[in-house]
């Protein structure tokens, strides 16, 4: 396959794995690359610099092709040391970077210097066009049905998608709600260069999570998932469970950002991934967990939306009364 995205970025298949905290480690990061699409390891699960440059070698040992590392700019308790993270991936020759969380423009003449090419990730058009002026070299946008963070504006991918093609110039990867090659094939009907996952690639076998966080994935269906943190500015979709809706009452009760953040925080989320304690914290979840039901590796997985992609465009082309593929 050909699109911008695996022009820009030297990829078989214009499928990302998006930034994950805790999850977005090595194996998985380097199952998706080798497969043909953009693994990405995420620096701020590693924390420190030393921590990040084993994980980039553990990665580089796994793979030879292109891979990013996700440099997380939200506001946060605990600041990510972006400056130094940049300078081992320069160090280590990280050829991509994704980046969210806000705008880009401070680490970006960092990046550049290094010949790392910036991916920089929007909940909204107006931040994809600061980017582009920014001149970062792909913008994803990820509509409300992301699991993460979607913004304030409560726009859907379908537009969002849309917007971004004819709002830009320069490539745009589509990312909330994919999960299989019907919404690939769709993504590039509406011009985009690519798609990106998060949710799908927490359901394979090389992202090492808890079994009975993988069994919730598979039971969950697309009502499962609710927004946190909408009443302090940064909403972001989480799995349900009744952790996650109490907070949302409190929130609904006027509860300070003090109050919430105890019950916000990552290391509550440590148990719910790794020891299958699904009612002890927060989890990222995207809608997108309503599309599927199994536990695959990444290239069944990858293999498959190809496929599928291709039976799209053929039923497509029966529509418009072509022989198809
Ligand atoms: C468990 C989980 C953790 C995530 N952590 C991050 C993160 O640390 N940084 C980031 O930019 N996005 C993060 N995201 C968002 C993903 O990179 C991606 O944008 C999103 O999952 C796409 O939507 P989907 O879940 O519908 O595929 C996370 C998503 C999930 C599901």
């Amino acid at each position: 396959m050909k699109t911008r995205l695996t022009e820009l970025c030297g990829l078989q298949i214009p499928i990302m794995l998006g930034g994950m905290y805790l999850v977005g480690r090595a194996e998985l990061a380097a199952a998706v690359s080798e497969a043909g699409g953009l693994g990405t390891i995420t620096s701020k699960t590693l924390g420190t610099p030393e921590a990040l440059r084993e994980e980039i070698q553990k990665i580089k040992a796994l793979t030879k092709k292109p891979f990013a590392v996700n440099l997380n700019l939200f506001p946060s308790t605990t600041p990510t040391p972006n400056q130094a993270f940049i300078e081992v991936m320069a160090e280590e020759g990280v050829p991509i970077a994704e980046t969210s969380g806000r705008s880009p423009e401070d680490i970006l003449p960092l990046l550049k210097e290094a010949g790392i090419k910036v991916i920089h990730k929007v909940p909204g058009i107006r931040y994809a066009k600061t980017a582009q002026r920014l001149g970062v070299d792909a913008v994803t946008v990820v509509g409300q049905e992301t699991g993460g963070h979607p913004g304030m504006s409560d726009v859907g991918t379908l537009v969002l998608v849309r917007r971004a093609v004819q709002e830009l110039e320069i490539p745009v990867i589509a990312g909330g709600g994919f999960a299989d090659g019907y919404g690939l094939a769709a993504a590039l009907a509406l011009g985009a260069d690519g798609i990106l996952m998060g949710t799908r690639f927490m359901a394979t076998k090389e992202a090492h999570v808890h079994p009975h966080l993988q069994a919730f994935l598979q039971r969950a269906t697309e009502n499962d998932t609710l927004v946190l943190q909408r009443s302090i500015g940064y909403p972001s979709r989480v799995g349900k469970n009744a952790f996650a809706e109490d907070i949302l009452k409190r929130e609904e009760e006027g509860a300070t950002l003090a109050e919430l953040l105890p019950l916000l925080s990552g290391k509550r989320s440590l148990a719910v991934y790794f020891e299958g304690d699904m009612e002890a914290g927060i989890f990222s979840l995207g809608q997108s967990v309503g599309l599927f039901a199994d536990i695959p590796s990444v290239k069944e997985l990858m293999e498959r939306i190809v496929r599928e992609a291709e039976e799209a465009l053929k039923r497509l082309q029966t529509i418009f009364g072509g022989d198809g593929p």
